[in-house]
């Protein structure tokens, strides 16, 4: 079984991505950690991030064993993260590593912004969480307040806005709910209930 989930910034899609790998048994991807991990490559090496050739050797070149879990998770590695996830060339070097993961033996469940889209179109069950943008906002400015980064939420919710309409509105694999999948929107739910009703829509599918 492959499981497909897509959503915005802070949908709480990771959250419910690895709560059906642990239900389901299944290998999970967050494959935004893959695009923020190049978003820190091109930091830290001073590459021009519209240097799309340089962005896309830096992906090709990843240390997956030597991601730094703290820093991906900084605003700026997100930030940055979205703008070369908007270079063609960058998505086609981190495509083969998704798709493999992707089609293991046994099935797997990955979380992004393209997977029931671009990554996995044939996936079994494919999920979109939504949440309202405000919620969104507040749900990660809390994250990184509580991790030490200073940041206002007004800044939070500019970010968030920005972000939003950078993903959903790149010409190269833009973030958007395939056809076949089924949203659930997290705005009121708890982490619990969004669990609860993700794990119900993943069971009606393998039924059907
Ligand atoms: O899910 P996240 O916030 O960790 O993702 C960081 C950025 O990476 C996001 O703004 C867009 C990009 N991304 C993408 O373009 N495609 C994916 N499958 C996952 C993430």
């Amino acid at each position: 079984m492959i499981i497909a989930v897509d959503g915005p910034l802070a949908s709480g899609k990771g959250t419910i991505a690895r709560a059906l790998a642990a239900h389901f048994d299944l290998p999970y991807l967050d494959t935004g950690s893959l695009y923020r991990a190049t978003g820190v490559a091109v930091l830290d090496a001073g590459i021009d991030p519209t240097d799309a050739a340089a962005c896309a050797r830096a992906a090709r070149t990843l240390d997956l064993t030597g991601i730094d879990e703290t820093r991906i998770r900084t605003a700026e590695a997100g930030a940055m993260a979205s703008r070369v996830a908007a270079l063609p060339a960058v998505r086609k070097a981190l495509y083969e590593l998704q798709r493999d993961f992707a089609t293991q033996p046994g099935g797997a469940i990955l979380d992004g912004r393209d997977i029931g889209t671009v990554i996995c179109p044939d996936a079994d069950v494919k999920l979109y969480i939504t949440a309202a943008t405000e919620t969104r906002a507040r749900r990660r400015w809390s994250e990184l307040a509580a991790r030490g980064e200073t940041i206002t939420y007004e800044d939070m919710l500019a970010q968030t806005r920005e972000r939003d309409l950078r993903d959903a509105e790149r010409a190269d694999a833009p973030m958007r709910p395939a056809e076949d999948a089924t949203l659930l929107d997290t705005s009121s739910l708890s982490i619990d209930a969004a669990v609860t009703d993700a794990v119900a829509i993943v069971e009606k599918r393998q039924k059907a």
